[in-house]
């Protein structure tokens, strides 16, 4: 299976997005299956260029045993090149993203987080940059349910290739 390119994006690239990435890379390795996968973050905004992820979401992904590694970078028009798969956390983040689509095979590759939830789940992953710890453990919860149903989507595709 030639190697698939995911590319999770958010506002700042400090909260909902790093750990979208880095619970989906704990996934992946922890999972065993042979699947080759790449994956980076990214936001739609210049704030936070070169950052590390926000330390409250550093501490939460640690409390959930994951890992939190990785420097806020912003999104650009090449990414729609190097990636088969862009991911919005928010439908104001996949507004943004589709702002900057060149051409139909760009906006093609894009598609809102929750898609890979229950369609009972909320559109959005909200942001937790303005609360409490309780909004960074309910993001996370929601990315490794739809981190879950990522790996199924690629597994599914891997399949029928
Ligand atoms: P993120 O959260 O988009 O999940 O990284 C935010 C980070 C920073 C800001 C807003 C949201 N900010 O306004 O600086």
């Amino acid at each position: 299976m030639p190697e698939v390119k995911v590319l999770f994006v958010c506002l700042g690239n400090i909260c909902r997005s790093p750990a979208a990435e880095n619970i989906f890379r704990d996934f992946i390795d922890s999972e065993g299956r042979p699947i080759a996968v790449h994956i980076d973050s990214c936001g739609t905004a210049s704030y936070h260029i070169g950052e590390p992820p926000d330390q409250r979401m550093q501490d939460r992904l640690k409390a959930h045993n994951h890992s939190c590694q990785g420097c806020a970078r912003q999104f650009k028009q090449a990414d729609f090149d190097e990636f088969d798969l862009i991911i919005a956390m928010a439908r104001d983040n996949l507004a943004n993203l589709q702002a900057h689509a060149r051409q139909p095979g760009d906006s093609s590759k894009l598609r809102l987080f929750s898609d890979f939830l229950p369609d009972s789940a909320p559109r959005d992953i909200p942001d937790p940059y303005y609360g409490g710890t309780k909004g960074f453990d309910r993001v996370i919860t929601m990315l490794e349910d739809g981190c879950s149903g990522i790996l199924q989507t690629l597994y599914e595709r891997a399949k029928s290739e």
